[in-house]
């Protein structure tokens, strides 16, 4: 998913609108994509059963949601699209689950010993990123845990489902911002799709 191409002129559109636009095209190709499975399931499989878990931009829930529910974790969900949302909700009645953006969601008000982020941080724009890594360590348990994508290298890139431009602030970025909120990475792994992920834990 992210190579990085360089990008040219930018293309200026809200992800979150980017990805209602394309919500249908989208949710036939990743239903049918086992990318992140096995990324989301060991990490699922190392917390306790029954943990609580939010997870940000869950698009149509599979196959990353599925994966986690399987696992046996307490679930919370939250996308912005609407009509993920409502292809989410009728997938997965049991989970409460938010439209909104990571930008203004209250997260539910509530903490959790586990959140995940596949396929959304580098999305945002780098202030939203920053922002969003902040209140993701607000609402972290003590020794809880954030599983997130974005690349080791810095650069920008067209998502492939969308066009719009991605941008990832590369390893030692993330390893600050995380470090500046309370995190520290403790590994990272790389899926079939080449997809790196980030295994971090609230250290404070
Ligand atoms: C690449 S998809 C990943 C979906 C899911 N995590 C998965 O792996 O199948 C990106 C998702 O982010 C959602 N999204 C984009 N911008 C968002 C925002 N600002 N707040 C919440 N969700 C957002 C999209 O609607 C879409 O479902």
């Amino acid at each position: 998913m992210p190579l990085l191409i360089p990008t040219g002129k930018n293309t200026v559109m809200d992800s979150s609108l980017a990805y209602e636009q394309h919500a249908q095209s989208y949710l036939r190709e990743r239903d049918k994509s086992p990318v992140g499975t096995r990324i989301v399931d060991q990490w699922g499989r190392s917390l306790r059963d029954g943990a609580r878990v939010l997870e940000l931009a869950c698009g149509g829930g599979l196959p990353i949601t599925r994966t986690l529910q399987e696992v046996g974790l307490q679930l919370w969900a939250l996308d912005s699209s609407p009509t993920l949302a409502a292809e989410f909700q009728k997938r997965f009645p049991n989970i409460p689950m938010q439209c909104a953006k990571v930008q203004n969601s209250d997260f539910f008000n509530q903490r959790y010993e586990g959140v995940v982020a596949i396929g959304l941080v580098f999305l945002l724009t780098e202030p939203d990123q920053s922002d969003l890594i902040n209140r993701v360590a607000g609402i972290l348990e003590p020794g809880g845990r954030f599983l997130f994508t974005a690349p080791i290298e810095t650069g920008t890139w067209r998502d492939m489902n969308t066009g719009i431009e991605c941008r990832s602030l590369g390893q030692q970025r993330y390893r600050k911002l995380l470090q500046n909120a309370g995190l520290t990475v403790t590994k990272t792994y790389a899926d079939v799709g080449k997809n790196n992920y980030y295994d971090v834990v609230n250290t404070r």
